[in-house]
């Protein structure tokens, strides 16, 4: 089945509330826990949020790293403003700062010790936009961890997998799931986009029937 792109940003306030109330913390969770897993010696500095909406990931990985300070990017006003919501009732203003802008537009006074992103790129028209920034935002050495959907064979495919993990979900977020599935890339699409970047030392790994994850530090 071919990319369907969806809209980049997810900017519409409705769509974004909902998103912001879904539960993601299996994913979350685990996303963050991988993070520690992967990369134990990173005990402080600077991460980066590539797309971080409404900055759960950010919150958890402050918490979960009392020394790191977390900077999330995202193009959405309403996803930010969410965000900034979510880290000061979490406490975390301090540690946790969050930027309204396009992550091809960020420019950061220092690079980064670590760049994560999660379910970000299948938003992005041309994924060597975002391999791009992730190289540029990143220190030499820096850690990388990017997870994102893996695109189906068939729409059939896709509503198979919006019926099985999100059949109590809102209809919006069906439909957003849906979408996101048709324009996400598949792991050999992901490989090669690496290859091309450059950026081959990060490994792929296909960990479910729905998503890859891309870790690794850079040269
Ligand atoms: C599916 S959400 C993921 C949010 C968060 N990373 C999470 O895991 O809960 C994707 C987010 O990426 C943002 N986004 C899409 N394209 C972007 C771009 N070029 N620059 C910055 N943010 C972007 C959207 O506005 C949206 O908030």
């Amino acid at each position: 089945m071919q990319r369907v792109l969806e809209p980049e940003l997810m900017d519409d306030p409705e769509q974004s509330r909902a998103y912001a109330k879904a539960d993601f913390e299996e994913e979350n969770r685990g996303f963050v826990e991988r993070f520690l897993e992967c990369f134990p010696d990173i005990k402080a500095g600077h991460v980066l949020d590539l797309g971080c909406g409404p900055a759960d990931i950010p919150i958890r990985l402050a918490r979960a790293l009392p020394e790191c300070r977390v900077t999330g990017v995202d193009g959405s006003a309403p996803m930010i403003a969410l965000g900034v919501e979510a880290v000061r009732a979490a406490g975390l203003a301090d540690r946790i700062a969050l930027r309204c802008e396009r992550i091809q537009e960020t420019v950061l006074a220092e690079r980064a010790d670590a760049v994560i992103s999660n379910s970000l790129l299948h938003h992005v028209p041309n994924a060597l936009q975002f391999w791009y920034a992730v190289r540029q935002l990143a220190k030499p050495g820096a850690a990388v961890l990017v997870m994102d959907l893996l695109r189906p064979d068939s729409p059939e495919a896709a509503q198979a997998i919006v019926d099985r993990y999100a059949a109590a979900e809102p209809a919006i977020l069906r439909r957003d799931f849906y979408n996101s599935l048709l324009a996400a890339f598949t792991d050999d699409e992901v490989a090669a986009q690496l290859t091309e970047m450059n950026l081959s030392r990060l490994l792929i790994d296909v960990p479910d029937d729905r998503h890859w994850i891309v870790g690794g530090r850079l040269v």
